[in-house]
């Protein structure tokens, strides 16, 4: 499950004002990507560009051998029923309780019966800890509940692609946790390609494995999660260290004069953090995606700084992670049903796992 994105050479402007050029990237199947950005930089245009609903003026959008700006409405149409797309405000309907916000996409565009309808929406749900509020309407819920039903809705027609815009802007970090939990175990358990676009640093240094930065109408890097975070690149490094020193002001650029005194002021960026653990499912599976931790580093000959991959606990995943995988059952190594109460799994009596939040996951019908 999940596909490959393939982008190339894609320019987007809006009258004289270029958002972006040359943007090329693979987003590898079944991983978890995330697009980080100032804001204005053009990525809920790319996530739009991406699903079609935007034409680029030049460059592709490969998935498997369709070029998605090149196809025909009724391919497109057909093409567009990969993804499943969370808008930036979830874009719910007011007047519909939650079920029926769920529901929607499946009376649209399939032929299901009711019953069958019933059954997937409430397995969606279940999925994002909803169970429960179905009837509730989305002005009766929290922000964090309606990022969740947003999700489910994107979910009901099994999508290889989800794409996600900004899942944790106005939730406060306990919530932003959660949210970012559901996301590592749907990955596990749907292993669809996943893009994610997001202003919080924590969740691009925990939740994926490949990380992008657009900057200055260019993407200024794309590729694993530890190569961005040992990055030396002057802009990477300011963007993932949320550093006030490096090139991005506050108007996004610096001027030539902010920069100088910067450099007068002798500013040195200092050592890299550490690197954490990536956030693991918590459902006893591993993602097909995930890398091991410290295998970019070691195989790029790159020194992760000290204090890498240790999580609260003191455990050092490089050393954790052969045992960790040798714990699950052979078919959970690759994503599959996995075992939940396996010994030492995420979730069974082994206890906690890197970046995992406490015990008590993503309850149903909680209100966060
Ligand atoms: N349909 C449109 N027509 C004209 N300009 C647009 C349109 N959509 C977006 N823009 C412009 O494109 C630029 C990028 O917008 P976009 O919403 O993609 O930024 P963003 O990176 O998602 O920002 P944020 O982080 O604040 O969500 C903005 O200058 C915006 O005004
Ligand atoms: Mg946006």
């Amino acid at each position: 499950m999940g596909v490959e994105i393939r982008v190339e050479g894609l320019t987007k402007s809006f009258g004289r004002q270029v958002i972006w050029q040359d943007v090329s990237l693979s987003i590898p199947a079944g991983e978890i990507s995330v697009l980080l950005g100032p804001s204005g930089t053009g990525k809920s245009v790319f996530l739009k560009s991406l699903v079609g609903l935007l034409k680029p003026d030049r460059g592709h959008i490969w998935i498997g051998d369709r070029d998605l700006p090149r196809l025909p409405e009724s391919k497109l149409y057909e093409t567009r029923k990969l993804f499943g797309v969370l808008f930036q405000d979830g874009a719910l309907f007011g007047s519909m309780n939650l079920f029926d916000n769920i529901a929607f996409p499946l009376r649209e565009h399939t032929r299901k019966r009711e019953s069958e309808i019933k059954n997937i929406v409430l397995e969606k749900m279940e999925m994002v800890g909803l169970l429960g509020a179905e009837h509730k309407l989305p002005g009766e819920i929290s922000g964090g509940m309606k990022k969740r039903a947003g999700l489910a809705r994107a979910l009901v027609l099994d999508p290889e692609i989800l794409l996600v815009d900004e899942p944790d802007s106005g939730l406060d970090p306990v919530r932003t946790a959660f949210l970012n939990q559901v996301f590592i175990d749907l990955n596990a358990q749907i292993g669809a390609t996943f893009l994610i676009v997001t202003h919080d640093i924590n969740t691009a240094r925990t939740l994926p494995d490949n990380i992008g930065l657009l900057y200055q109408r260019h993407l200024a890097m794309f590729g694993p999660r530890e190569m961005l975070l040992t990055s030396e690149e002057p802009v990477v490094r300011q963007f993932l260290n949320a550093s006030k020193v490096g090139p991005i002001g506050m108007s996004e650029e610096k001027d030539e004069s902010e920069l100088e005194a910067e450099a007068k002021l002798g500013h040195d960026p200092g050592k890299l953090p550490p690197i954490p653990p990536q956030q693991m499912p918590s459902n006893g599976m591993l993602r097909t995606g995930m890398h091991a931790p410290g295998a970019w580093c070691a195989a790029h000959g790159v020194t992760p700084p000290p204090g890498s991959f240790i999580d609260d606990l003191g455990r050092n995943w490089v050393e954790e992670w052969p045992r960790y995988v040798a714990s699950m059952s052979p078919v959970g190594a690759h994503g599959g049903p996995g075992a939940p109460g396996a010994p030492g799994a995420p979730g069974g009596p082994g206890g906690r796992f890197p970046g995992n939040p406490p015990p008590g996951r993503h309850g149903s019908g909680a209100g966060y």
